[in-house]
This record gives C-alpha cells, structure tokens and sequence, in this order.
C-alpha cells in the first residue's frame, strides 16, 4: 500500500491490521480429541512445557523462536557463511545491530540468557544491587548467580492487572532514587530496563521516563543496560500512545530508545523474527574486550558466539524487518484483536492488552482458589484440555524461591497467551478465545493442584504437579 494512503488511513483508525505478507507454504498439524488432551497433560505433570508440541493445536507457551521467517530470512540462510572466524554473516548482523539500533560492539550468543550470563559476570560484584523495571526470570538468575540482588522499581501500576496506564513499564524514578540513597551508586552496576515488559503484561515504558532515567543515571554515574529483546513492540506503543511520536517511524523510536542506554541484552529469538540466536552490545570498549573474552568460553568465538552464520544472517535480516511499521501494526494489531474478544466474553486479563500476548489473570478467573494452589498453572491446563491451545503460567511457580528457600509471592498470576509471530490467523484467534470462554463458564468447578516434583532452577520449566 502507498505509504501516504496507509498514514492517513491510520490515522482515521480505519485500517485494519492486515497482514503485509501472504503465505507459501503452511506447517499441518494434528488434531486431537479431549479424551487424548486429558492423558496427555495428566502425563505432562500438569505442565504445559511437558507437553509434546505435537499434542498441540494451537501453540501460544511462548512468542521465543517460534517465528515464522520470511522469504527473504530464509533466502538469507542459503547465503550463510560457515566460517569458524571472521564470518560474513556476522558482519551483516553487527551491522544491523549499529545501524538500526546504535550499539557500537556486538557479540553473538546462542540466545538471550547467553548475553545475561556474560554481562551478568562482567558488571556485577558481590553484594551490588540491580534495579530494574520488574524482574524476568533467566535475568534476574544471572544477577543473582554473580551475586547480585535484583530490586523491582517499576510503577505500582504495574502490579495491578486492572490499572491502564499507558505506560505500565515506566521506572519509579523515587524507588531508584531511595535505592541509590541507601547502598550508594558504586553498589549499582547497572539499571535493568526492558522495553515491552514481559511479565507485566508485555506493557511499554515510555520516552519521557527513559529521557527522565537517562539524565538521573548519567547525573549519578550508573549505567542503563536494556533488556531489548521486544524493543520494536514497545516503539509502536509510543508511536500509538506518546504525544509527539505519531508521524515518527517505529525506526527512529527504537534508535532513540537505544540510545538512552550504555548496552544491551537481546533474545533475537522474539522481535527479530527467527528461531534462535541472541546477542550483547555495549557502548563501552572495556565491557566489550571483557565480553570478547568470555564469550569464548561460554559460547564460542566473538564473530559467532554459539550461533551458525545461517542463524546470524537471518538475524540481520530480521533485525531489518522488525522495525517495519506495516509488520508492527499487524503483529500488535492481531494480540489486540484477541484481547478484545476476550474483553467482549467478560475474560479477565491484565489490561491495556499488551504487545506480545493476552495475559489472563488467574487469581480473577479463579477467585476460589488460594496462590498456594496455583491458579495460573491449574488455568493453563484446563485451557489445553479444552481446546488444545498451550498456554503457560505466570505467577508463583515462575516467580521460585528466594535465596533463603522461601517462595516468592508476585502480586500477578497470570497465564501467559503468547502469540508468534506472523504465525497464526484471525481464525486462530477466534478459537482461542472461544475455547476460553468455555472454560470460563466452568470455571466455578474447577480444582488447583499441588506441585510433586521442584526442579532447583527456573523450575516452572519441569515442575509437575497433581489435581487437588
Ligand atoms: N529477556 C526477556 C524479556 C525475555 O522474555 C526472555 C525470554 C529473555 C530475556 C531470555 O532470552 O530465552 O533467548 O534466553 N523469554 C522467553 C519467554 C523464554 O517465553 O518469555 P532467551
């Protein structure tokens, strides 16, 4: 469509949020019957990660390398170069990575967690703390491992599902603040700031906070490192919803938001559009020779870090991609489409719907049921049993235990609706809010559950549990 023709049709708020591509080729899936879906969670401890994704009809565990790639990645993967050092491929995600993100030095890792454990043994000593905008489950375990402590100074919205505030991912700059106050800024390695936080709801911080962040940290000599791995989802918020940024591309919102920070962890595997592949950048030529240094051991060279040169072209196209402002208005458009139609059947999410998913707050759809018995866990399955979607818990199970072996008790449960990308249709979407509408209607009925098996870490990967 004609870029002009496009703007003014958005702004009327006419256009739909169609898709800028059509399909070539289509992945068949099986169909299964409720008595098979009953067994098959029973078999799976109740865990939606235990399931084999072949029992699945419509998968929403997550939106992390579950990407559909487009002509162009795949093409890309063709020209993949192999080399063991030096590789082309690497070059062209490096400079994607400068060009539309702004990090000067970059360092290839298998996927995100590969950054975080590298950054994490680079800037944290023991007894620092992190501030960051709410935790996220493998970044809070890295700082934590090198001996850090992670402390939540996102808004109190944040922790209210109901709250719609536009900017849900904002920093409270008065808990940084009071943070700073009391262990001093030489205990502060860094601010943690994601873009389009993950566990509240796939919600946005805004310009003005970062702006805001940005001139507080500078004034107090802290560095900003940006978990910006949904960086793009969270650039088309501020398009849609900050004053000043509607005739700016979603382009030159992500450079500027990158620009607020000193480095950067990323899962490519979400807004960069493939299946797998992560990277760090940093600004700082003393982080990145450390960073050179032990990415050869955790990952492997610095111009490959665990990756093929095929996942690292894919990557720099996908980088490319992602800041699409059509790509954007139909990947957020779709989550939105969903969580209206859940609205409409009275469904309690977390609201204003988030950009990588719907997340349905358990405690809501399931007032009779105490944390302890896990709400979102006990949802998810159900959801699964009902129609073969797979969702997946967000609340006490991912939260885990504290060092001193007590559990930890986020005020959100929530089960987490992910959607991929450029995966599903709008009659998917139908499904999937249809099925939980059933669900819904039943929901007095339904029983919790008690966790029979506790791995030590991340344990809502494997946790399994039994029906109450
Ligand atoms: N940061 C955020 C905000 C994430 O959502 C994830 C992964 C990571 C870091 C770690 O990246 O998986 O490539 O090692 N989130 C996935 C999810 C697992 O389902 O939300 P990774």
């Amino acid at each position: 469509m004609n870029q002009k023709i496009y703007n003014i049709m958005k702004s009327t708020k006419k256009i739909s949020w169609a898709e800028p591509y059509r399909m070539k080729m289509v992945e068949l899936l099986k169909m299964t019957t409720k008595a098979q879906r009953v067994k098959a969670i029973k078999e799976a401890g109740y865990n939606t990660f235990l399931l084999k994704s072949e029992d699945v009809y419509i998968d929403l565990l997550t939106d992390s390398g579950t990407n559909a790639m487009s002509d162009r990645q795949w093409s890309g993967m063709f020209m993949g170069d192999e080399a063991y050092a030096g590789s082309r491929s690497f070059y062209n995600m490096e400079k994607s990575v400068q060009e539309i993100y702004g990090y000067k030095h970059v360092i290839p890792t298998h996927q995100g967690r590969g950054a975080e454990n590298i950054l994490s043994k680079i800037l944290i000593k023991k007894g620092d703390i992190i501030p960051g905008n709410m935790y996220f489950t493998t970044t809070r375990l890295h700082q934590e491992l090198a001996g850090g402590k992670f402390e939540d100074i996102i808004i109190d919205e944040a922790h209210d599902p109901n709250n719609e505030h536009p900017f849900k991912g904002n920093v409270d700059l008065k808990k940084l603040d009071a943070i700073v106050k009391k262990h001093g800024a030489s205990k502060i390695p860094y601010v943690s700031i994601a873009t389009n936080v993950n566990l509240a709801g796939g919600q946005p911080i805004s310009m003005a906070n970062l702006r805001e962040l940005h001139s507080y940290c500078t004034k107090n000599k802290i560095r900003i490192i940006h978990d910006m791995t949904r960086v793009a989802e969270n650039a088309y918020f501020i398009q849609q919803r900050e004053k000043g940024f509607d005739k700016k591309s979603i382009a030159q919102i992500v450079k500027e938001i990158c620009s607020y920070t000193d480095g950067a962890t990323m899962s490519a595997k979400k807004d960069a559009l493939v299946n797998i592949g992560g990277f760090l950048a940093t600004n700082e030529m003393d982080t990145y020779e450390k960073a050179r240094n032990l990415v050869v051991v955790y990952e492997g060279m610095p111009t490959y870090g665990g990756l093929a040169g095929r996942d690292m072209e894919a990557i720099a196209i996908g980088i490319r991609e992602s800041v699409d402002d059509h790509h954007q208005h139909a990947r957020v458009g779709q989550v939105e489409y969903l969580g209206n139609k859940m609205i409409e059947f009275g469904i309690p999410i977390v609201k204003p719907i988030g950009g990588h998913g719907i997340f349905v707050d358990a405690k809501a759809f399931l007032p009779h049921l105490t944390q302890d018995e896990f709400p979102a866990q006990t949802l998810a399955a159900e959801i699964y049993i009902e129609s073969g979607v797979r969702t997946m818990e967000r609340g006490i199970v991912s939260a885990g235990r504290k060092s001193n072996g007590q559990n930890y008790y986020p005020k959100l449960e929530l089960v987490r609706f992910t959607i991929p990308r450029r995966v599903y249709t709008q009659a998917h979407m139908d499904v999937i809010a249809e099925s939980t509408y059933e669900v819904y209607k039943r929901r007095s009925k339904i029983k919790g559950m008690k966790m029979v098996y506790e791995p030590q870490y991340l344990r809502f990967f494997q946790a399994r549990f039994e029906k109450l």
